[in-house]
């Protein structure tokens, strides 16, 4: 799809990948709809992105979700792309994980990003189709101690997107998941529990910008899953998924480059 004046849902708009990714759509031309519980900062990002508007939305509320629709329709009067960004991390062994963190967890980075699919289907349906990007993790692309919370909330999200990209695309909906590994925002400040979990690998973190740059490459191609690099990479799940976290993986679309200023990212530290 190509952005250029197309209405683009971002939830979690108000720091980090949401909003690099607002900015980075709103420089290709799309209205940008910013969704996100902090209304100031929606508010002051809007100032900057012409023809973008705010809407205070926390996805977890179908109500507010409802709303989110509403507003974008009577600003718009439809929407071509939906990117579901909020989310918050689960980093604590296994043996700590409360089930009521998960639960909460589940809400947001499951449930939630499922209700705003569903939510906007009647738009993206009657404007002949659209693209919905799942911000998913590299965690869901193997096993890491201490991320089993976090990561199975993505895997379900994983499993819900390939499976709306299969019911959805007689409807001309496509569904991608990107999939970012540790990147440098407020994420590891505001975990639900637990703390940027380390190991044997180094993690640099990816600028949010870098992150951008793979949610709009797969919007623009409609890559089913598409890993965080530079340039972004296609993935298969499964063994190739795990063996490209590891060592990257040959492109199959030429894609923009990142604004990364540290040099080529590390593909080994998952978040
Ligand atoms: N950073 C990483 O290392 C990393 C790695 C892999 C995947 N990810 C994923 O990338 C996505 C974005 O994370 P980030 O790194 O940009 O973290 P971030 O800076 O903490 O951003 C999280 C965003 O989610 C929003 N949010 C949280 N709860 C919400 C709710 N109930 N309703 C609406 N919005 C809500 C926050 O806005 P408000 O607080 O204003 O509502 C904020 O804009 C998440 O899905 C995360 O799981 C991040």
């Amino acid at each position: 799809m190509d952005v250029d004046g197309a209405v683009c849902i971002v939830t979690g708009a108000s720091s980090g990948i949401g909003a690099a990714t607002a900015r980075l759509l709103s420089t290709r031309g799309a209205k940008v709809v910013l969704a996100a519980r902090r209304i100031d900062r929606l508010e002051a990002l809007a100032a900057q992105l012409p023809g973008s508007i705010a809407v205070q939305t926390d996805v977890t509320k179908a109500a507010e979700v409802d709303r989110l629709m509403t507003r974008t329709r009577e600003a718009f009067g439809t929407v071509n792309v939906v990117v579901n960004n909020a989310g918050q991390g689960l980093h604590v062994p296994l043996d700590e994980l409360k089930a009521d963190d998960l639960r909460a967890v589940f809400e947001l980075n499951v449930v939630a990003p499922l209700v705003v699919m569903q939510a906007a289907l009647p738009m993206l349906r009657s404007s002949g189709g659209g693209v919905i990007v799942n911000v998913s993790s590299a965690t869901t692309l193997q096993a890491f101690p201490g991320l089993g919370g976090y990561s199975s909330t993505k895997a379900a999200l994983n499993m819900l997107s390939r499976t709306a990209r299969m019911e959805w695309t007689g409807a001309g909906i496509t569904v991608s998941s990107v999939y970012p590994s540790v990147t440098a925002s407020e994420f590891h400040e505001k975990l639900r529990a637990g703390h940027l979990v380390t190991g044997p690998w180094s993690p640099v973190p990816d600028p949010p910008e870098l992150v951008a740059v793979a949610i709009l490459f797969a919007v623009q191609h409609g890559d089913e899953h598409v890993l965080v690099a530079d340039p972004p990479r296609s993935i298969q799940l499964g063994a190739e998924g795990a063996s490209a976290l590891r060592t990257g993986r040959e492109p199959t679309h030429e894609a923009p480059r990142g604004d990364s200023s540290k040099g080529p990212p590390q593909l080994d530290g998952p978040s």
